[in-house]
């Protein structure tokens, strides 16, 4: 049975501000001899907008995967609204990722549908909402994240940002609790990804929800979280405020944020020496 977006809505439990609403304990992930997790605890609560940092390829994109329930670890629990993702079977998991709205890295756009099609994808999908009362909901999505009378056109006819924009209305589109965002801003010029970086601030401010961008850019990073953790070798090697952040001595997070790798190699030098 389909259900309209306010039953859908209705039988969510709306989390308390500071609620941790995503739990990852003691998580492990290896693919073959590669360590990706070697023991994560991370907790994001309701509200709040938390940045991972981390270099390419120490997974982010990995984690997200995790906290969606589209990769399982090794070893450990993600617990996401209180449910162990592990227990669910894939109805109850499909349910719960309806209170999820994920920005991929790719923008991931369905190349053959319209924008229309495209931002109401979920809504044609899960609910029972006629095609009239959708396309007022996508408008109101696309209101939201700046574009107007673009219903019509295909993905081709778009530029990166507006696609960015796109993919963002389709990940609100049903009122998402949780919004995921994999390097919202990368591959864009400054000022659109600044633009970027004004809606995910504004969504947040919006729709009051657990927030968590992946992102190697500092900028960007400054300007929505409330909270920056960071992801090296494996582990969680920093959990901030920006303010925390800016003063850190940490020689790897000093180095990330100045973008200087010379300082790196003094960090990996001190770990040598003190091993
Ligand atoms: N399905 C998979 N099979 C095997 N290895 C994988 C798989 N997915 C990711 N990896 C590896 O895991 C590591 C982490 O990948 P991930 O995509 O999470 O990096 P990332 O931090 O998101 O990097 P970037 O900033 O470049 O997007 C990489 O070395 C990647 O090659
Ligand atoms: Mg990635």
């Amino acid at each position: 049975m389909r259900a309209t977006v306010e039953e859908l809505s209705a039988k969510r439990p709306v989390p308390k501000a500071g609620e941790d609403v995503v739990c990852l304990e003691g998580l492990y992930k290896s693919f073959g001899p590669l360590k990706v997790f070697d023991g994560i605890d991370l907790k994001f609560r309701y509200d709040q907008t938390t940045v991972v940092l981390g270099r390419s390829g120490t997974g982010k994109s990995v984690l997200l995967k995790h906290i969606i329930g589209l990769m399982k670890p090794d070893a450990g629990r993600v617990v996401v609204f209180g449910r162990d993702l592990q227990e669910l079977d894939q109805a109850e998991l499909e349910n719960l990722r309806l209170r999820f709205g994920m920005l991929f890295q790719s923008s991931a756009l369905f190349d053959s549908m319209d924008v229309n099609a495209n931002v109401g994808f979920l809504l044609y999908e899960h609910t029972n909402l006629s095609e009239a009362e959708i396309r007022k909901i996508v408008r109101e999505k696309l209101d939201m994240v700046g574009l107007k009378d673009v219903e019509n056109r295909m993905p081709e006819e778009l530029s990166g940002g507006m696609k960015k924009r796109v993919a963002l209305a389709r990940a609100i589109a049903m009122d998402p609790q949780i919004i995921l965002y994999d390097e919202p801003t990368t591959g864009l010029d400054p000022v659109t990804a600044d633009s970027i970086n004004d809606l995910i601030v504004k969504m947040h401010k919006q729709l009051r929800n657990t927030s968590i961008v992946v992102t190697h850019d500092i900028v960007s990073t400054f300007k929505i979280a409330h909270r920056i953790v960071m992801l090296h070798e494996g582990k969680i090697i920093l959990d901030e405020t920006p303010e925390g952040v800016r003063n850190s001595t940490d020689p790897r997070v000093q180095s990330f944020i100045r973008g200087d790798a010379s300082l790196e190699a003094v960090a990996a030098k001190k770990t040598g020496e003190e091993k």
